[in-house]
């Protein structure tokens, strides 16, 4: 994706802060986007949608507190900040006025598809009442989000990939509304092996379902929680000596996510060639899970505990997010100028 005047590709994406973050979102999305951004001469915008919380959480003191682990689930992640502008949303609220000026070009039935509001008004059949207008209108803002940046590409997990679509459609319509070319049609990145990660009931692995394997320990989350959520993983009746297939075997298929090629060859082996001579049980299946997750997050880990537990790295993060703002500050403003004069709002 080479563009002809040498201008740097854009990179947008952003993490909601409305629970603790599982494996599912390290795979699906974060490490995925940590690998592009560290491999590319990308300019990066990488925020913590902390409006977009506000839809289903209610709870200041928890939104802080997920707010800043995100920050610090970024930077333990290897998200370097001298390359990359990480933020918060609200510290930018030049994108809810976009979100306006967007929601005036967007066709109500557009958003009445959005995949999120049909789940949430199923639920709520009997209560629409209960399904607010922040929830209706989160694409909007989430649209606003990526064209406020001029972002070319979005590194998402699937689930997002619709959010993706309704931002297009909508740059297109308001560039046809005001007969202009200012928002760029952005493109989701999606990594498809990873595309739905699944939780240790085989459900797909989702913060409010209460099946998730979180990324750290802390000590809200310590090693026997850890152990305890490792040996609930859902298994079938097979002995310890009898051959295990791979398919629906939920334990194979989450340790996959941490392997290299290499070392998932050997890990199916040992479930397709448990056999009386070879015996390999879930238990040990699981028990080998748990050494690989501590291995693997092990280091990320430390970092996490840096920025979330010590006073300097407390700090450090908050001048991180202090000084991401001010250049997605400068950026954004630069197209809302833009968008005001061509709105004929400003006309000085
Ligand atoms: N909807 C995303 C989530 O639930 C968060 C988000 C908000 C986002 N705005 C975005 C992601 C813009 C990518 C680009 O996590």
């Amino acid at each position: 994706m080479l563009k002809e005047n040498s201008e740097k590709i854009i990179l947008v994406s952003g993490i909601k802060p409305s629970g603790r973050l599982h494996i599912g979102n390290y795979f699906g999305a974060i490490q995925p986007m940590v690998d592009l951004i560290n491999n590319n001469q990308y300019e990066s915008y990488i925020f913590v949608a902390d409006y977009h919380s506000m839809t289903t959480l209610y709870e200041k003191d928890l939104r802080t507190k997920y707010i800043l682990e995100i920050v610090a689930t970024y930077l333990a992640a290897g998200l370097n900040p001298e390359k990359v502008n990480i933020f918060k949303q609200s510290d930018i609220p030049e994108v809810t006025e976009l979100g306006w000026i967007l929601s005036t070009v967007t066709p109500v039935p557009v958003l009445f598809l959005s995949h999120a509001f049909k789940e949430k008004r199923e639920e709520n059949l009997e209560k629409m009442k209960d399904v607010n207008a922040g929830l209706f209108n989160y694409p909007i803002l989430m649209a606003a989000d990526i064209l406020i940046y001029g972002a070319d590409i979005i590194p998402v997990g699937k689930d997002q990939e619709q959010h993706v679509e309704m931002a297009r459609k909508i740059a297109s319509k308001y560039n046809r509304a005001y007969n202009v070319e200012t928002f760029k049609m952005p493109q989701a990145l999606i990594k498809k092996e990873v595309a739905t990660v699944p939780g240790i009931d085989g459900m797909k692995m989702s913060k409010n379902k209460g099946n998730v394997i979180p990324i750290f320990l802390s000590q809200e989350f310590t090693l026997e929680d850890l152990k305890k959520q490792i040996m609930k993983i859902k298994t079938d009746s097979l002995g310890p000596d009898e051959k295990k297939n791979l398919e629906d075997n939920l334990i194979y298929q989450i340790h996959k996510l941490f392997l290299n090629s290499d070392e998932d060859i050997i890990l199916q082996n040992k479930f397709v060639n448990s056999s009386k001579q070879n015996p390999y049980s879930y238990k040990e299946a699981k028990e080998e899970f748990l050494q690989t997750i501590l291995k693997y997050f092990g280091e990320m880990n430390k970092k996490y505990l840096y920025f979330t537990e010590t006073e300097a790295g407390k700090k450090e993060l908050m001048k991180v997010i202090e000084s991401g703002a001010k250049k997605a500050k400068y950026k954004a403003n630069l197209m809302m100028q833009k968008v005001r004069r061509e709105t004929g709002l400003d006309f000085l």
